[in-house]
């Protein structure tokens, strides 16, 4: 088994085209490939046409099996992993002696 890992901190360089290309191509060429996104765009899945959820933090974080969280595509021997979307945190309203600490809560 061969592990490839497109990464680089420059935004906007080919990283998604170049996973997903190289995946596909890979696959195309007989190869079985598990394509892992953990970029949490999760532009892995709709490049490939599929939902995002349920993605990779539900294996790595929730601990669901392996299987529930594979998907397979319209290529033959090319499996995804999505990435779990960005959600922005949700905010948090703690209260203190009756008073909110944040003004927006
Ligand atoms: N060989 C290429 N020629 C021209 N345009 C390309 C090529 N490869 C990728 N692009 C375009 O460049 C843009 C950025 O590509 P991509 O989304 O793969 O980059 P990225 O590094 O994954 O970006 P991000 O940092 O946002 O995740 C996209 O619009 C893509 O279509
Ligand atoms: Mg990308």
């Amino acid at each position: 088994m061969k592990t490839i890992t497109v990464a680089n901190q420059k935004g906007g360089v080919a990283k998604t085209t170049t996973a997903v290309s190289l995946a596909h191509g890979l696959a195309y060429r007989g190869k079985e490939v598990l394509l892992v996104d953990v970029d949490p765009q999760g532009q892995c899945a709709s490049a490939l046409g599929l939902e995002q959820e349920p993605g990779i933090f539900n294996l790595l974080v929730s601990g669901k099996p392996v299987r529930d969280v594979v998907r397979t595509t319209r290529r033959q021997g090319l499996y995804l992993i999505p990435a779990t979307s960005a959600r922005p945190p949700r905010r948090r309203c703690s209260r203190w002696n009756g008073r909110a600490k944040s003004a927006s809560c």
